[in-house]
């Protein structure tokens, strides 16, 4: 009988995905669902075929060299693919897969949850309710800003972008967009484009950072250019915690020049910044964008596919190298 491809598997997944994947392969687990080290990794995984790891694994050089003899997939449940070494997987001929498509709705409805729980007050409203200091309905009790009529301005309009977009125009906003090229006007729809990042910022009212991957963009939302934002903006990220300078958005966040931010994800996650949590005007969530069951379930099948897919000789479409 021939021998079964062996399968590590980083993470726990859904149990759908998981009876997927037992029903092809022989699994390997790492013992417990956390984040997994490159070494760990190198060491646990060794033999295996395929890998399937999330955003908290990083696949180094050093994790693919030693892997390289048997391995032939890196599966991750993942849109970005900023953990992956693309050029080492690319040169020892490793297919990398990723789950493009099958996420976007969830990320984006995310993206209307900080939304609205940034421009609301949610954090401090919830607070509020459960500390039982709240003394019943007042006039001027946590006023917050109401969205139709303002201007959301989108950094990186790829699919999450559009779909946060789509679901904002029907909330009353009117969409501003940078992105590295125009669209065309189908996906586009009426929305306004900037050619530069900088000329977006100062048309931003809610400037949500959809940009993949963080786009190279580290750092990108300083001081020098928060202070291009509207007077009292919204500050949302839904892209990759490194885009945003924390000292620069805090400090924007604790004078008022700043009304309020929506985060999803963090610098050096999850270990984030102590002082957000301190802030009333933030609401936070860990990096849930894709978190429901249904989008959790089409992202490991579309991995499994795609395994299913290399092995006929195929390329699936969500093949990155
Ligand atoms: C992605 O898919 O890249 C999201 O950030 C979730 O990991």
């Amino acid at each position: 009988m021939a021998m079964q491809e062996r399968v590590y598997l980083a993470r726990r997944f859904t149990p759908c995905v998981e009876r997927a994947i037992a029903a092809r392969f022989a699994v390997v687990r790492h013992a417990v669902d956390a984040p997994v080290a490159p070494d760990v990794l190198a060491r646990e995984a060794a033999g295996c075929t395929h890998l399937f790891v999330s955003t908290t694994e990083r696949v180094t050089s050093d994790v693919i060299a030693a892997l390289a003899p048997s391995l032939r997939t890196i599966a991750t449940l993942s849109v970005g693919h900023d953990h992956i070494d693309l050029a080492a997987a690319r040169a020892g001929g490793i297919a990398v897969l990723t789950t493009p498509d099958v996420l976007s709705d969830a990320c984006a409805e995310v993206g209307m949850l900080l939304i609205l729980a940034a421009a609301r007050r949610a954090h401090e409203a919830d607070a509020l309710v459960r500390s039982g200091a709240w003394t019943g309905l007042a006039p001027t009790l946590l006023l917050g800003r109401g969205l139709v009529g303002r201007r959301l301005g989108i950094l990186g309009m790829g699919r999450i972008g559009r779909g946060v977009a789509q679901r904002a125009r029907a909330f009353g906003m009117a969409i501003h967009y940078h992105n590295r090229s125009r669209l065309t006007s189908d996906p586009e729809q009426g929305a306004t484009y900037h050619a530069t990042a900088e000329a977006l910022l100062e048309q931003s009212d809610v400037l949500c950072l959809c940009a993949p991957n963080g786009g190279g963009l580290d750092g990108f939302l300083d001081t020098a250019r928060i202070a291009l934002l509207p007077p009292e903006a919204i500050v949302i990220n839904l892209s990759r915690g490194d885009i945003v300078d924390d000292d620069a958005l805090i400090a924007a966040l604790a004078s008022g020049r700043l009304f309020a931010a929506g985060l999803d994800v963090f610098r050096g996650e999850p270990a984030i910044d102590p002082r957000y949590a301190t802030m009333p005007n933030v609401f936070l969530t860990p990096h849930i964008g894709s978190a429901t069951i249904e989008t959790r379930d089409a992202m490991g099948m579309l991995l499994v596919e795609g395994i299913d897919a290399l092995a006929r000789g195929e390329t699936p479409s969500n093949r990155l190298c």
